[in-house]
């Protein structure tokens, strides 16, 4: 990984202003990571289901995970950028830029990612687009189709009317 070690930007802004205690590191996860993961993904909640420690990179305080992200495959080849995660406290200070333009930087195109309607501007800065159903790859495809499907019941029952979004990046390099 490139950055392995890199003190992230957004961190040395902190030091500047005297309130940073401990400087926080962008790494690969390790198995000892993986309860931590899961803990965060919890917190900050978004989907819970394959978060395999082997595939991540995590920004690292003192040993503290506040950050996440992973490159997650699916079965018909296509990676999806998943499980960014940034802890309550220290978000806004450019970890999750960090972390996706790290996972960006290490794989090659394309690459998938799938978001609440009102993250994709957060994406959009990364150069992903958002696809209309006929451009994503199938396994992308499916999610989408049941998300939308199951948006009519939660709008219905809960008033809520947050859309998914599946967005991709160089398509056109593959
Ligand atoms: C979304 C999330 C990962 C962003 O991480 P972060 O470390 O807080 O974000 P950063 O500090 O890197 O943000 C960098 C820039 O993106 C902007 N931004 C943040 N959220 C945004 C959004 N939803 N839409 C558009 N821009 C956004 C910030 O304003 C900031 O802009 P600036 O540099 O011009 O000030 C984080 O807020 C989080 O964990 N949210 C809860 C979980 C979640 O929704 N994850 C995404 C799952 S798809």
């Amino acid at each position: 990984m490139r950055s392995c070690a890199a003190l992230l930007p957004a961190c040395r802004r902190r030091a500047e202003t005297g309130t940073m205690v401990r400087p926080i590191f962008l790494r690969r996860a390790t198995a000892a990571d993986q309860s931590q993961i899961m803990a965060l993904i919890r917190t900050v909640g978004i989907n819970p289901m394959g978060i395999q420690w082997s595939r991540f990179i995590v920004a690292d305080e003192s040993g503290r995970i506040v950050g996440s992200g992973q490159i997650k495959p699916h079965s018909d080849g296509s990676r999806e950028v998943a499980s960014i995660a940034v802890a309550p406290e220290c978000q806004g200070m450019g970890i999750g830029s960090a972390i996706v333009a790290t996972l960006v930087a290490m794989e090659p195109a394309p690459l998938y990612l799938y978001c609440a309607d009102y993250n994709e501007g957060y994406y959009r800065q990364f150069g992903f687009r958002a696809l209309a159903p006929a451009d994503m790859p199938p396994s992308l495809r499916r999610i989408h189709a049941i998300a939308h499907a199951l948006s009519h019941v939660l709008t219905t029952v809960s008033g809520q009317t947050h859309r998914l979004v599946v967005m991709g990046r160089g398509q056109d390099q593959a």
